[in-house]
Parts: C-alpha cells; structure tokens; sequence
C-alpha cells in the first residue's frame, strides 16, 4: 500500500504591507480586506494581521472589518498589554499570536520572552484561551521558552525564523529540534519571518509545522506577479518541500 503524501502546513498570508503602502497616502486604497479576500480566493489557509501599539500599519477598523468578513481563520497578532487583551477579546479573532513589540524596531526583531515573563503572560493567555481564541507565542528556537510556553498554557509556539532566514550558521538545526521538542510538549508549531521562495522549503519540510505565517515577501513580490500567483508559487513549494518532491 503506498504511503499517501503528507499534507503541508497551512499558510497563513499576513497582509500587514498592504496596509503600510496604503498608509502612505492616507487614503483608503490599496484595502487590506480586499487584499485578504483575494489571498483566500487565491488559496492562502487563513490571514494573519499585527495590530501594532503604533498602528503604522493595520489599524482597529481594518480588524473588525477584516474579521467580520472573510471566510477562512482570522490570526491577530499583538502584544501582550491590556489594550491588545479589550481588542482581542471584542474582536474574537481564530486565533492571536504573542508577539513582543518594541516601537523603534522595523519589525518583530526576536522572540518573545516566555520564560522571563511568565507572571505577565500567564494571565493574557488563560483570558484569551477562556474567550475561544486559540493562542499561540512568537518564540526563538529555544527549549527554555519552549518550556515555558507549555507551562503557561499556550496551545501554540510560532517559531521564529529571522535568524535562519537571514542563513545565520546552525539555525536550521535549532530550528529542527525546537519543532520536535513542540510536539513532545503537546504543543502545535508553527513557524515565520522572513521566509521566501528560496528559503521556505527546509522549513515546510519538516514534519511538525502545522502552519506557516508569510508576509513581506509574498506582498513585495506581488507588485511584480499579483497576489494570485504569487500564493500559488508559494503553496506549492511548501507543498513540495513536504512531500520531498520538486515543485512543478
Ligand atoms: N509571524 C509573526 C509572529 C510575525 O510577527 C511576522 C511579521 O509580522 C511574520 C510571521 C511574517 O514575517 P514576514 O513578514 O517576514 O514574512
């Protein structure tokens, strides 16, 4: 009997640069939520946004209209302050991801620090988790915060991918054992930052990935390709990288 092949993550299209380019006029084009809706029509699994403190790119309307509209999982990502809690919670995304969030940085630099901020987080996510939202924490590769994402409740780690993306030596093994590790802690992972075509195949492979968060680079290379086909480039890579095939 043949094995059938192994189901890839899902990719969850975050739209967050749709959002900064329209920023950059201060009117209403290019829209976020038509973005969204064109990621799902084109195969993205669920959309991902990152209400920032700053809102310098999605802002509190762009949430509720986002998720009030579209069809597939809503994964708000936000930091752990009570402001992003009262949203969340109004909002009741699918799902929220933990990030830490400091103002000056262009983007999520690191990894949230789960273990020296267990007091803190442990209240945010139980309040989440009672509310239906599934919460995942935005780690670095590391079983110190593995361990103590486990400890405090959270159903979910996303893994960080910045320091492998950026091909700093002995990330990838780092990043295969934290993904192992996930699953012998009953948690899902899931993993993000700075993947691309050129780099997201090692990453998909691996067996416990459930999910896969892409932004930057799929928005970029849609001003040359569109967003439709830039998705579907994508899927198929990881869909490839998973069944150890090359992608067609
Ligand atoms: N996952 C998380 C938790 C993030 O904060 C980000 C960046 O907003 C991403 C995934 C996506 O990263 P990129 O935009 O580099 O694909």
């Amino acid at each position: 009997m043949s094995v059938p092949p192994a189901s890839p993550p899902r990719l969850g299209v975050n739209i967050d640069h749709v959002a900064t380019i329209r920023n950059a006029r201060g009117g209403a084009h290019p829209d976020p939520l038509a973005a969204a809706e064109l990621a799902i029509a084109s195969g993205a699994d669920g959309i991902t946004i990152h209400l920032r403190e700053d809102r310098r790119h999605i802002r509190d309307a762009d949430v509720r209209r986002i998720r009030a509209a579209i069809a597939r999982p809503l994964n708000l990502e936000m930091a752990a302050t009570a402001e992003m809690e009262r949203i969340a919670l109004e909002t009741l995304p699918h799902a929220c991801c933990i990030v830490p969030e400091k103002r000056t940085e262009v983007t999520t630099e690191g990894g949230l620090d789960v273990a020296g901020q267990q007091a803190a987080l442990r209240p945010i996510v139980a309040s989440l988790a009672a509310a239906g939202i599934r919460v995942s924490l935005f780690i670095d590769p590391d079983p110190r915060q593995l361990r103590a994402s486990a400890d405090i409740g959270a159903a979910v780690v996303e893994l960080h991918t910045g320091a492998y993306a950026e091909g700093k030596e002995g990330e990838f093994a780092r990043l295969r054992e934290a993904a192992r590790m996930t699953t012998a802690l009953g948690l899902e992972c899931h993993a993000g930052h700075g993947l691309t075509y050129d780099n997201v195949g090692p990453v998909a492979a691996l067996a416990e990935v459930m999910e896969l968060n892409i932004g930057h680079f799929l928005i970029g290379q849609a001003i040359f390709d569109g967003l439709p086909a830039v998705i579907a480039r994508m899927r198929a890579l990881i869909a490839a990288a998973r069944q150890g095939t090359s992608p067609s």
